[in-house]
């Protein structure tokens, strides 16, 4: 059986964790291997690169910030997505390169152009089967967050950060409607669910 490369996506707040346990949940009872992984993450030198992105307490430069997001996401393909798809898994992804010029081009700005450069190189041209991205205004996102002390470096951005990082990801899924599904995340989670129910029955 084919494997099948599935990324979860939107602003903190946005819900992602709920419905990627329910999505582990389906393709489980469907008999399917799944690895459930993460990014910045997912190997061992991937979630030391994260806790060192998500609780700096010294200044990371965008630029910086974006190759270690990339030196991750490299080591992650190797050793975890890439043989996982390759013995027909389904690799279920707790974000992905979408992340990266969301966050790290339309937040931080980062050129876009420099970033479709490292995504070349990281990734061969390989791309997720599917991205599901859970859409909120910021605002929403912001309330849902914790309480400000126990945040991390992105979380403790301000609203405009991740409305910018927002438009990234419209931009990101409008020009890749194949791939991309949004997912109005202000429905109900049963509402959500019977949504993506639909989408991820034909897998
Ligand atoms: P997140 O996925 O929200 O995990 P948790 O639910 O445990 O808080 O945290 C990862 C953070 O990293 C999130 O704020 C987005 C950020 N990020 C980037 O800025 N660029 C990237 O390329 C990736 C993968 C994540």
């Amino acid at each position: 059986m084919a494997g099948l490369f599935i990324t979860v996506e939107g602003i903190d707040g946005a819900g992602k964790t709920t419905h990627l346990q329910w999505l582990r949940e389906y393709f489980t009872h469907r008999g399917r291997r799944v690895v459930a992984t993460r990014e910045p993450g997912g190997t061992p030198l991937g979630e030391d690169l994260r806790e060192l992105l998500l609780h700096s307490e010294y200044p990371i430069h965008p630029e910086t910030e974006a190759l270690l997001m990339f030196a991750a996401r490299r080591e992650h393909l190797e050793r975890v997505i890439l043989p996982a798809l390759a013995a027909g898994g389904v690799v279920l992804c707790d974000r992905f390169t979408d992340a990266t010029f969301a966050y790290q081009g339309w937040g931080r700005g980062v050129s876009t152009a420099q970033l479709e450069i490292l995504e070349q190189w990281v990734q061969q041209g390989l791309q997720p089967d599917l991205t599901l991205y859970f859409d909120v205004p910021a605002q929403v996102g912001h309330q849902r967050l914790g309480p400000g002390q126990s945040r991390d470096r992105f979380e403790r951005e301000r609203t405009d950060f991740f409305e910018r990082a927002r438009s990234g990801y419209l931009n990101r899924a409008a020009r890749d409607p194949q791939r991309f599904r949004v997912i109005d995340s202000t429905q109900s989670i049963s509402d959500i669910q019977r949504t993506l129910e639909k989408i991820v029955s034909i897998y």
